[in-house]
């Protein structure tokens, strides 16, 4: 396990002690000890301290917040901890990001501007007084709205990308160096992730405020067995769903965007602006954010589990497609339910593909974990090896385990059917009158094992006939046949 609180303890050790110490992991687990240490000394506001070292830069947020406390000097060894996650030594994409246990990236400004505003209403406060800032939602204005707006602006005026990209750490057991997967937004997906914690952790703590270290870590799962199940970050999507609707981000970016109107930087940028751009903008960011960060699934990208390269020249796919196959692996036989199982699982299937199997890559488009992620295969635009004969007409997805006698998750199950497919059609991946297939009904195989094949026939889409096969008593297996049932 990362950087455990010894470890942290340790490092302060050899700080104080004046020797030179390797750079802190920029994980979350490094973050808890701190936070405890603080509390510890307590420390009364944490979260403002956080903008003192370099967090909530921004004009509104600032606004909104106040002035952060002065720093002492010497600046204590702790806060010099929390200074280096803020804002570390490198050049990289790793500005004041932190990874979590189940593989997603936090942007730490966001989330604990949204973490302070929900302390400081569990003391009653509400909201700031001055004009303009009145009117905003503290709690959206610091976490998302003034990113948003902000962000869509720069991109409108500028013609490039309002939203992400993901990235990849450079070793997840020991992360320092962040690099993101292509040119940046003002708001990459670690900002977005920030940001739906901090709503939602904000949130939380104005109801019940708590110590930020317990909080931490029971939200993130930190120092969770892998048996105890999915830790709540992994559903930071559908639960801000659950709490933002569309209409009210929009509502919402748009008392931003009038905000913006009277501050610089963005003074300037919006004096050509007409009302009715400014509520397309406000609309847009609205509908894109939740799109891309609720609508569609997170998926965890090829770096992250650790990929070998595409062996040869990948064949490129002519979306939209027709269709989707649904497979088991078979092997890997047990449900993966934390990043790290699932990512050492994608490894050796991949080594499996590719080494004895002699293909190119691993032969799904998409992996589905139990713990309340997907994973990249070949992804979106390139033929997978999954389905004989039909590999360039759909996409296969694959779930970790084997489901001949039982059923993945009910979560793992929404995952697909409610998430990805219909994610891929809007986005148009898969045709809008797609056919979706078990593995068993194109090739001889039992894959996707008889109780997940029985549970597909009710999915949206499902298209009995073809080569179905009855499911014959006594029938083995036929792993060689099955093109990507997998044994490791
Ligand atoms: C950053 O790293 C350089 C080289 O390793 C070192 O000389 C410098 O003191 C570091 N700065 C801070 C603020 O840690
Ligand atoms: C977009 O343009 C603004 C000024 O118009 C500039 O400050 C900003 O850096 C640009 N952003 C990007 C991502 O090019
Ligand atoms: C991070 O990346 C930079 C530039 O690629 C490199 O110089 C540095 O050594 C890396 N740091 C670590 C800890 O890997
Ligand atoms: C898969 O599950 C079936 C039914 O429980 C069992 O008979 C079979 O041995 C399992 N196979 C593997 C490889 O786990
Ligand atoms: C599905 O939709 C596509 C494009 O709209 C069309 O070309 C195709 O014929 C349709 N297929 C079926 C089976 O209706
Ligand atoms: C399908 O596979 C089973 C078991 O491997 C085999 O006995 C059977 O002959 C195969 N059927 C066809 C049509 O290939």
């Amino acid at each position: 396990m990362c950087c455990s609180a010894a470890a942290v303890l340790l490092l302060l050790a050899v700080l104080s002690a004046g020797i030179q110490a390797a750079p802190l992991p920029h994980h979350v687990s490094s973050l808890i000890p701190i936070l405890q240490s603080l509390e510890a000394d307590d420390i009364p506001n944490i979260p403002s301290l956080v903008r003192a070292l370099g967090g909530c830069k921004t004009p509104v947020c600032h606004a909104v917040l106040g002035d952060p406390p002065p720093i002492p000097t010497p600046i204590p060894e702790l806060w010099m901890l929390l200074a280096h996650l803020l804002n570390p030594n490198t050049t990289t994409a790793a500005h004041g990001m932190v990874l979590a246990p189940d593989g997603s990236t936090v942007a730490l400004a966001p989330l604990f501007a949204g973490v302070e505003v929900g302390l400081k209403r569990a003391e009653g406060w509400p909201g700031p007084i001055d004009q303009p800032y009145s009117d905003l939602d503290a709690l959206y204005a610091v976490t998302i709205t003034e990113a948003l707006g902000t962000s869509f602006l720069m991109a409108q005026l500028n013609g490039t990308a309002a939203l992400g990209p993901d990235g990849c750490w450079d070793d997840v057991d020991n992360p320092q160096n962040f690099t993101l997967l292509g040119p940046p937004s003002l708001i990459p997906d670690a900002v977005a992730n920030g940001a739906m914690d901090g709503v939602l952790l904000g949130t939380r703590l104005a109801e019940d405020p708590v110590p930020l270290s317990i909080l931490f870590r029971s939200y993130y799962g930190v120092d969770n067995g892998i048996t105890s199940g999915s830790p709540h970050s992994s559903r930071r999507r559908r639960d801000f769903g659950s709490l933002m609707a569309v209409g009210k981000l929009e509502e919402e970016v748009a008392v931003m965007l009038r905000v913006l109107r009277g501050l610089p930087p963005t003074r300037e940028l919006m004096e050509e602006l007409g009302e009715e751009e400014e509520a397309d903008i406000a609309r847009r960011a609205a509908q894109e954010f939740m799109e891309v960060y609720v609508g569609c699934p997170a998926i965890i990208p090829r770096c992250m589990w650790g990929a070998r390269p595409y062996r040869g020249t990948p064949r490129p796919l002519s979306p939209p497609l027709g269709s989707i196959y649904i497979h088991h692996t078979f092997v890997p036989s047990a449900p993966c339910r934390s990043f790290s199982t699932c990512a050492r699982d994608m490894r050796s299937m991949q080594l499996f593909h590719q080494d004895t199997r002699g293909w190119d890559d691993i032969g799904y488009s998409f992996v589905v974990g139990s713990d309340g992620y997907l994973y990249q295969g070949r992804g979106w635009h390139w033929v997978g090896a999954h389905t004989r004969g039909h590999n360039t007409k759909g996409y296969g997805v694959g779930y970790v385990g084997n489901f001949s006698a039982s059923l993945p998750d009910p979560e793992a199950i929404a995952l697909v059917r409610d998430a990805l497919i219909p994610c891929a059609v809007r986005a148009g991946w898969l045709h809008q009158n797609y056919t979706l297939h078990g593995h068993r009904q194109m090739v001889n195989t039992s894959c996707p094992g008889d109780a997940l094949f029985q549970e597909i026939q009710s999915w949206h889409g499902f298209k009995g006939c073809g080569r179905a096969r009855s499911i014959r008593a006594g029938r083995t297996d036929n792993i060689i046949g099955a093109e990507a049932e997998v044994r490791v």
